[in-house]
């Protein structure tokens, strides 16, 4: 039988702000979906960060538990997709957005939002990818389709490679045989980075505004993480027909730039959208996960915190303090 109750991180409008604090709630409380789900991980990503502290317009409707992430067993399903023992995943949806998220005891959801955990991986290690690594692989998979390959052995750049997805994006990179080069703010993780699979360092001031339109062309791809003045320095040094994979604003979120990367180097800026993946390539990017992330490297950028501690850490993860991902026990 289910519990009754559960505990749940509850963001919550009060004296003109936001407040989020832990509440035991019924299980009736629960919004609709087919398919229930005893949650054991949750993550914390950068949108969490934001939904949390209320500094970004994440959340849609208040209360609200937030948690765009989940893995977990299923307890009940309407669904002929799922039954009860089920080990799934959940990322994006606008979970944790304008519907109750991970960061609780029990979920309730839509069948079609889950997936089932990828063979090869824990529940735990699947939070450990969680939206972050998935982006990361979308990132990829992105930039493969438009032609990158290992056998050029230029150099494909991340930017803020020390975070959740720039720690995934080097590990699956340098796994797959690229020439790597991670770009950071934190001159103390460059050894993390190395070992992650980036095979040269670039200070991120390096990388933090734009020089001349057209520079020496140096990158054969990019995993921006960054976006803002980051994302307008990469493009000026863009080699010939390649692609930046842009998923991310932890820099800003306007662009500065000129036409002359894009119509004289035919450089393509793709967009990277991890909430409302079809599923078809939702399962191709979770397969690519169990197969091109190494388990050592994943485990090395993994750190778990119980619950509690998700209100400082997403305080921390909104200042670039947190290295790689977080795992969440929301049992802990
Ligand atoms: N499009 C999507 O679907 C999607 C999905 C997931 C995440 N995202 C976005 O991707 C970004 C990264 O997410 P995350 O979960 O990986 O967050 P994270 O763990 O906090 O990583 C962000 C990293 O960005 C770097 N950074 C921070 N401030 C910077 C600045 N002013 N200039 C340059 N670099 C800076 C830092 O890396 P260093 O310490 O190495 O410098 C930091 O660790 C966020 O903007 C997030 O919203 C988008």
């Amino acid at each position: 039988m289910p519990q009754d109750t559960f505990k749940a991180l509850v963001v919550d409008q009060k004296e003109g702000g936001i407040q989020a604090e832990f509440r035991t709630l019924p299980r009736e409380a629960l919004p609709e979906g087919d398919v229930l789900v005893k949650v054991a991980y949750s993550t914390l990503n950068y949108k969490d960060g934001l939904a949390v502290t209320g500094q970004g317009r994440v959340i849609r409707k208040y209360p609200m538990v937030p948690g765009i992430d989940f893995a977990g067993t299923v307890v009940e399903s309407a669904s002929p997709d799922f039954k009860a023992g089920d080990e799934v995943v959940l990322t994006g949806w606008g979970v944790g957005e304008s519907h109750w998220g991970g960061f609780a005891q029990m979920a309730r959801v839509k069948a079609g939002w889950l997936v089932p955990l990828p063979a090869g991986l824990t529940l735990k290690q699947a939070m450990g990818i969680g939206t972050a690594g998935f982006t990361a692989m979308l990132c990829v998979m992105a930039l493969e389709e438009k032609g990158l390959t290992p056998a050029d052995q230029r150099e494909v750049v991340v930017t803020g490679a020390a975070g959740g997805v720039g720690s995934v994006a080097v590990a699956i990179l340098g796994r797959l045989g690229y020439n790597v080069v991670a770009s950071t703010g934190r001159a103390g993780l460059h050894d993390y980075l190395r070992q992650l699979g980036a095979k040269q360092i670039l200070d991120r001031s390096v990388l933090a505004k734009p020089g001349k339109p057209l520079e020496t062309e140096r990158w054969a791809g990019a995993v921006d993480t960054a976006g803002g003045d980051t994302l307008a320095a990469l493009l000026p040094g863009m080699a010939q027909n390649t692609s930046i994979a842009a998923c991310g604003n932890a820099a800003g979120f306007a662009l500065n730039t000129t036409v002359f990367p894009f119509i004289l180097r035919g450089v393509s800026i793709l967009g990277i959208n991890s909430v409302l993946v079809p599923q078809p390539r939702r399962l191709a990017a979770w397969s690519r996960l169990a197969q091109d992330l190494p388990l050592d490297k994943l485990e090395a950028m993994m750190q778990e915190a119980p619950l509690e501690a998700v209100p400082e850490l997403s305080r921390q993860i909104l200042k670039g303090q947190v290295r790689g991902r977080v795992v969440i026990d929301v049992n802990a």
